[in-house]
């Protein structure tokens, strides 16, 4: 199981079991890495990665963990 942690004015740091795919699927091979970064600030040149850019770009976002209201009801499928 991965563990996911929001740094304070950085990144997405993922620990543990998992895998890293990209829109087609395709998986990224990390090299055996068992924890990394991902960027969320937007200014990465090596997206979807974190390189540090957040501290040079002034990103600011302090997160505390919170609970989320329940999700919006799906909208029904139409039967065919
Ligand atoms: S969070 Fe580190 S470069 Fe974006």
């Amino acid at each position: 199981m991965a563990n996911i942690t929001c740094k304070n004015h950085g990144p997405l740091r993922i620990e543990g079991d998992f895998k890293l795919s990209d829109m087609d699927g395709n998986t990224f091979d990390v090299a055996g890495r068992t924890a990394i970064s991902l960027c969320r600030c937007g200014a990465s040149q090596d997206k979807p990665f974190c390189d540090g850019s957040h501290k040079q770009s002034g990103f600011q976002s302090e997160v505390k963990a919170r609970t989320l209201p329940p999700p919006a009801p799906k909208p029904p499928t139409p039967q065919v």
